[in-house]
């Protein structure tokens, strides 16, 4: 089958992955206004408020119009935070931080999936990373506006955080033009010919058959379980498998310490000895942009789950290399140039693949029946673990001084292990092969299971 990048995808990814960017550019612009006194406390609404989001993502399948639609938030907060100086209110300013909090979680959650739905098998992988690239290209402007010689400044702060207007504006222009995705048309809907006519400009080619097929396969097996809640995943022996995969992914991706280096950065390299620190914050995410276009182009021939472990390996070579930089700074000056490698290596392993893929492949891991639930799940597990690091970190460091990263690098290795034996490859397998994957391997299972999980793997079982 040959590969297809048609306009109508390119615009409808392009469109979708701006929500990336908003999510990645209110991450980063936490970063660089460091010593105003008020970060903390915004870092901590940020956070608090990503949950919400995802439970409100749940229950949507209605991806195009989601995304649409979440843009009012985007305003709300552009508004509040922006005119919140002007006001003199600090509280439009939290409040604004927590709404664009909201807004990140469900970015977060509809972006991979629509971009999952509307990608032809042999280019999901590629094309869910642009939702990562996304993100980082959002950290990286929000890095540079952060200079004070920029935005990062007395006067222009309300400028900083008002910015994402403009990605608002232009994906609400843009979003309209975007199909609707073709497996909500048809699984859900049940509109064939619509869900036809998609795919069809989406594919460029008037022959859709074998995606329609593939489509009403999945379908036909959805109409046979029962509708799943969040609950459901976890107690189905069908799912547990999978979602235990996803959310151990997404801490993965969190756990490895990777938000320790960007809301910290700047002060890590303070630490280090380093003399501007915030060029070498900026330098980490061009590192971080670089490397994620690295993994758009080979996530599709090494693989999920190779550039997975090599990231995780990586990373924790990087943590060790980290440490030894950190801990005889006294003795050598020239550590800190190593701490500098030693933290553009650990960014340069997270974007091979720690980075992007857990964001897309909790997508390929479900049918269109689980997916929305299985997405707010990961998404939950990920904000939690990103609180955890970044309210904890500056505290466990005081305490571990120069020996925190070590911390990182038992993780790791601990996800190098699990990934290496649990995860399954999804490159180049249609949803409906993924999932009949796990149908087998828990029908196998299910020999040992109580008889209600027999019963509830019923008809689905395919012995
Ligand atoms: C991933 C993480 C996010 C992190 C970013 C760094 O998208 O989910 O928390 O800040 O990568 O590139």
């Amino acid at each position: 089958m040959e590969l297809q990048i048609t306009f109508p995808l390119l615009m409808s990814v392009g469109a979708a992955v701006i929500g990336s960017l908003q999510f990645g550019y209110n991450t980063g612009v936490i970063n660089a206004p460091q010593k105003v006194s008020w970060t903390p406390l915004i870092v901590f609404f940020f956070l608090i408020s990503l949950p919400g989001g995802e439970q409100t993502m749940g229950s949507s399948a209605r991806l195009r119009n989601s995304m649409l639609i979440a843009n009012v938030l985007a305003f709300i907060s552009a508004a509040l935070m922006g005119f919140s100086k002007m006001a003199s209110s600090w509280e439009m300013l939290i409040i604004g931080r927590f709404i664009v909090g909201l807004y990140s979680g469900l970015c977060t959650g509809f972006v991979p999936m629509y971009v999952g739905e509307i990608s032809p098998t042999a280019l999901r992988g590629a094309l869910g990373t642009l939702h990562q690239l996304g993100i980082v290209v959002g950290i990286l402007i929000a890095q540079v506006f952060g200079l004070e010689m920029i935005m990062g400044n007395d006067d222009y702060w309300p400028l900083l955080l008002g910015f994402l207007f403009i990605p608002a504006v232009i994906q609400t222009v843009v979003l309209p033009f975007c199909p609707e995705s073709p497996r909500f048309l048809l699984i859900n809907r049940n509109e064939e010919n619509k869900a036809k006519t998609v795919m069809k400009k989406l594919r460029g080619t008037t022959d859709v058959s074998n995606d329609m097929q593939e489509m009403k396969e999945e379908s036909r097996q959805m109409m046979r379980e029962k509708k799943v809640t969040i609950l459901e995943l976890f107690r189905s022996p069908l799912y547990r498998q999978p979602i235990i995969i996803a959310i151990i992914l997404q801490l993965s991706q969190q756990l490895s310490g990777i938000n320790a280096v960007f809301y910290f950065s700047t002060r890590i390299f303070e630490n280090a000895g380093v003399a501007q620190p915030i060029y070498a914050t900026i330098g980490a995410g061009v590192v971080n942009t670089a490397f994620t276009v690295v993994s758009v182009f080979v996530v599709e021939r090494a693989g999920r789950r190779s550039l997975h472990l090599l990231g995780l390996m990586g990373m924790a070579g990087s943590a060790v290399l980290m440490t030894i930089a950190l801990a005889l700074l006294e003795q050598f000056k020239w550590m800190s140039y190593l701490s500098i490698v030693a933290i553009f290596a650990f960014v340069a392993f997270f974007e091979l693949g720690p980075g992007p893929i857990p964001w897309f492949i909790v997508a390929e891991l479900f049918s269109q029946g689980p997916r929305p639930s299985a997405m707010a799940v990961a998404g939950c597990s990920n904000w939690i673990a990103n609180f955890i690091v970044g309210m904890s970190f500056q505290y466990v460091e005081k305490l571990c001084g120069p020996y925190v990263f070590i911390i990182f690098t038992i993780l790791l290795l601990i996800f190098f292990i699990f990934t290496y034996f649990k995860v399954p490859e999804t490159r180049g397998r249609t949803f409906d092969d993924i999932s009949a994957g796990f149908r087998q391997t828990a029908s196998a299972g299910a020999i040992k299971h109580s008889p209600e999980e027999l019963n509830s793997l019923g008809a689905d079982s395919q012995l």
